[in-house]
């Protein structure tokens, strides 16, 4: 019999998209400057521990609650809840995770653009083009638009064609493409003058930064963003992993999927920069931290690849496709939470939900780009740095707090069936129930 809702066909496909999702802009340009800029190894080493006791955690939860209720984030979330005051609450969390999902969209789209934008740069370069180089490499509102309609066609594209045939077929193509990709790119960066140089900023530890609390807000904004958590995507998407999966260890190895490709992502990025140093090209910035974010990939990277020789030009190819495949990855997961909600809950057909949602986001994004200076900084920070983590508070609130822990045993033993003496029932509800929650209100205040 086939699923009446959409189901991944195997572990494999769930885990590229999964960490399709997860493995975005966040992990490339995010990660390694955070690193470098907050004690090397040192920020590795705090971001490796959040991001198993924390993240980790907290990404279980999502994937717990959404196989358990087979539905969309309101769906979930209301179905858990037993009291009227706390089903009111879920569905004020849950439709708050598809706004903020929907906005986090509309600015991850424009800068997904930028990167396909300089992807076309570097074919029209190979085929000596040149002319139109300067238009696609020049920031400004006409190109940003075309770009945006163009990325967020090809999300609707794939979220149209349903679970299987769009999600996960397209997962798994792109996914071992891009760790191919990175690897490739990391062999050719490592023979370039002044690479060590970048390894050396990256992996040689300074412990006298780990007690900053800049240090620990950064690693723990890093590993949140990065997993895609609190908005409902994970939830969305354990809800279409099949009954016979082992939950704990699924969820572990998304985690340790993402967390090893913003490592080798380090590997990339830090040598890059300080090759393009030795080059001539300014790395830092007034305040003498290192150049992250679009700076970074828009200004700094093509700087280096311009150094180059005709070789540089392969080299951006390469590169802005890594970055295309990452962006389109995620975006996918994002337009998903709010399409899977008009599918399930208002019975729209996937196809026009789809288009219907993409058009708004596209509609925001396009907003966003005729206004950038005012708008953008602040749809970034509202969504990442205020939604984000206290719709993550409350996902773990919902999870420990309000929803059964017999349920909850009983939804991981299937798949697992002695999950109740294992390791990870031991310490998992104490952590989400006491310690994900006031870290993350912690980290917030801070
Ligand atoms: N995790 C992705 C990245 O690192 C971005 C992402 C995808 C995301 N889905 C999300 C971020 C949901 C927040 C919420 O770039």
């Amino acid at each position: 019999m086939s699923a009446p809702r959409g189901e991944f066909s195997s572990r494999f496909g769930f885990l590229m998209a999964a960490s399709g999702s997860a493995v975005g802009l966040g992990n490339i340009w995010g990660f390694p400057t955070n690193a470098a800029s907050n004690g090397g190894a040192a920020f590795l080493f705090v971001y490796l521990l959040l991001a198993f006791a924390l993240a980790y955690p907290a990404l279980m939860a999502e994937l717990i609650i959404g196989r358990r209720a087979q539905a969309n984030g309101i769906t979930a979330l209301r179905s858990i809840s037993s009291g009227k005051k706390s089903r009111i609450a879920a569905s004020v969390v849950g439709f708050s995770g598809i706004i903020t999902v929907s906005l986090i969209l509309s600015f991850y789209s424009i800068v997904s653009g930028w990167m396909i934008a300089h992807f076309f740069d570097a074919m029209a370069q190979i085929f000596g083009i040149s002319t139109v180089s300067n238009w696609l490499t020049t920031d400004h509102p006409v190109r940003n638009s075309i770009f945006v309609v163009m990325f967020m066609t090809l999300t609707v594209f794939i979220i149209s064609a349903g679970v299987r045939n769009g999600i996960e077929k397209w997962a798994s193509r792109l996914m071992p493409s891009l760790i191919a990709i990175l690897i490739l790119l990391i062999v050719y960066v490592f023979t370039l003058p002044g690479a060590g140089d970048g390894l050396r900023a990256y992996l040689v530890p300074d412990f006298s930064r780990l007690t900053e609390p800049a240090l620990l807000v950064g690693a723990m904004g890093q590993a949140f963003f990065s997993l895609s958590l609190g908005v409902g995507t994970m939830l969305i998407y354990g809800s279409y992993i099949s009954k016979d999966e082992n939950l704990p260890v699924t969820g572990g190895l998304v985690a340790l999927l993402d967390i090893g490709i913003a490592v080798l992502a380090g590997l990339l990025i830090l040598p890059a920069m300080y090759a393009a140093l030795a080059n001539g090209v300014e790395i830092f910035d007034v305040n003498g931290q290192l150049i992250a974010g679009p700076g970074l990939i828009v200004s700094v990277l093509p700087s280096l690849f311009e150094t180059m020789g005709s070789i540089g030009i392969f080299v951006s190819l390469a590169f802005f496709l890594l970055m295309a495949i990452a962006s389109l990855t995620s975006s996918i997961s994002m337009l998903e939470v709010p399409v899977a909600y008009g599918v399930e809950h208002h019975g729209i057909d996937r196809k026009k939900a789809s288009i219907a949602v993409g058009v708004v986001v596209t509609v925001i994004s396009l907003m966003i780009v005729f206004n950038f200076d005012p708008l953008f900084d602040m749809v970034v920070t509202f969504t990442t740095e205020f939604s984000q983590p206290l719709l993550g508070f409350a996902f773990c609130i919902f999870v420990a707090w309000i929803w059964r822990r017999n349920d909850i045993l009983l939804e991981i033993k299937q798949g697992c069936p002695d999950a109740e003496s294992g390791f990870f029932w031991k310490i998992w509800p104490f952590y989400v129930k006491f310690i994900c929650p006031v870290a993350i209100l912690t980290v917030y205040f801070q």
